[in-house]
């Protein structure tokens, strides 16, 4: 493990360079209903914000990303990243910002070589083995995490205070997909079968992404971000030992990390497709709340309630259809979830073929 941190991290001063605007008095109690559902309490109305909700079905974002170069040139300039995380704070009044970046940004900043084929998705340069493995370092990773963290510092300065801004990180589990397949994949195959043929070199390979996105959470903390989510889009795939292992375990660690240096920042765990394992993932990786995705049952959020805040979970293709078929099932997600801690969200991020009046009708229904 050591090896590949030749400078390791300073966890407690990543991302300090960008303090957050003198504007804000980390003192003063903002009344932002997102921080309250986190908190425990339960709003008539709940809180909502969209998983993606800066994106393609945008044209103020799509005007943007053409002029911006590649999709890496606009996550790591930090005018224009701040620029995209504020449009839908502007046209929606959404109760939390989510600063615009990728899970995909942690390899890269490692040394992977990352880039996003259009129309394709992300291309990555496969780890297979131990060696490709060991040519991967953290020297280097500040460099791109610093641009992160001033578009945090400058989205933090434009918003208002009752409007928090998420900062987040996918989990090791998902990353490690992505990284040891090249790209996205239907049954994360390369992934299980470096875990399961190479056990040594994948658990280093887990062991290197809990300790650089600790960091870089922190990173995202100490530069203004008030709450934090891990996305694990890939946990549903696995065995209730591998689950363990690649999923709970190593979230655990990074909650442990990051809470030993914001110990009240709020830390929303989505562990996609695994409502199986929520009890279990809520119970053992220390989490806040509990992001849930769309086949999650109502029920079974209810009962989840009880031990913390969940978010969720509307079907992003209701979303896309509208009318009458969103609204009933807007209505019965509200009546089951909104007397408990709730925050409104989809169960996977928005489409870019949404049309903008349904998110606009949403947010109503949500506020009604
Ligand atoms: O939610 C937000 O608005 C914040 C920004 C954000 C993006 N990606 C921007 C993005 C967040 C939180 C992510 C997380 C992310 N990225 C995940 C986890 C959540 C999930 O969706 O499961 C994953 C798996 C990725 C990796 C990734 N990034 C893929 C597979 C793709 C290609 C698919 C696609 O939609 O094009 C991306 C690209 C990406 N990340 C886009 C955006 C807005 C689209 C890029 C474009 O503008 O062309």
């Amino acid at each position: 493990m050591e090896r590949f941190f030749m400078k390791k991290p300073n966890l407690k001063t990543a991302g300090k360079q960008h303090p957050a605007p003198s504007k804000r008095d980390p003192k003063k109690q903002v009344a932002s209903k997102f921080l309250q559902a986190l908190a425990g309490k339960a709003e008539k109305a709940p809180p909502v914000w969209l998983m993606r909700q800066a994106g393609r079905y945008l044209p103020e974002y799509r005007n943007v990303r053409v002029n911006a170069g590649s999709f890496l040139d606009l996550c790591y300039n930090p005018k224009l990243a701040s620029e995209v995380t504020l449009q839908p704070i502007r046209r929606f009044g959404f109760d939390a910002a989510i600063i615009f970046s990728d899970i995909l940004v942690v390899p890269h900043a490692l040394g992977q070589h990352v880039e996003f084929v259009e129309g394709e998705g992300p291309r990555l340069e496969p780890i297979k083995t131990a060696s490709d493995l060991n040519k991967l370092s953290v020297s280097d990773s500040g460099r791109r995490f610093e641009c992160v963290y001033e578009a945090i510092a400058q989205t933090v300065a434009g918003l208002e205070e009752n409007t928090p801004l998420i900062g987040f990180c996918g989990a090791p589990w998902t990353v490690a997909t992505y990284m040891a397949e090249g790209g996205g994949s239907p049954d994360q195959k390369a992934a299980k079968l470096l875990a399961f043929r190479d056990p040594q070199t994948f658990g280093a390979l887990l062991d290197l992404l809990v300790e650089t996105s600790s960091a870089h959470l922190i990173g995202q903390v100490n530069a203004g971000v008030q709450v934090l989510q891990i996305f694990d889009s890939w946990a549903g795939s696995l065995a209730d030992n591998d689950f363990a292992s690649f999923v709970i375990e190593p979230t655990a660690r990074i909650v442990k990390l990051v809470k030993a240096v914001h110990p009240s920042i709020p830390i929303i765990g989505f562990p996609r497709g695994s409502a199986a394992q929520y009890r279990t993932y809520a119970a053992e990786t220390g989490v806040d709340a509990l992001g849930c995705d769309t086949a999650a049952p109502l029920s079974l959020m209810a009962k989840m309630q009880g031990k913390l805040p969940v978010q969720g979970n509307l079907d992003p293709l209701l979303l896309l259809t509208g009318g009458n078929a969103m609204k009933n099932r807007v209505k019965a997600i509200l009546e089951s979830l909104s007397s408990k801690p709730f925050i409104f969200n989809l169960g996977h991020g928005i489409l870019p073929e949404t049309p903008i009046e349904n998110v606009e009708r949403l947010v109503s229904l949500v506020r009604a």
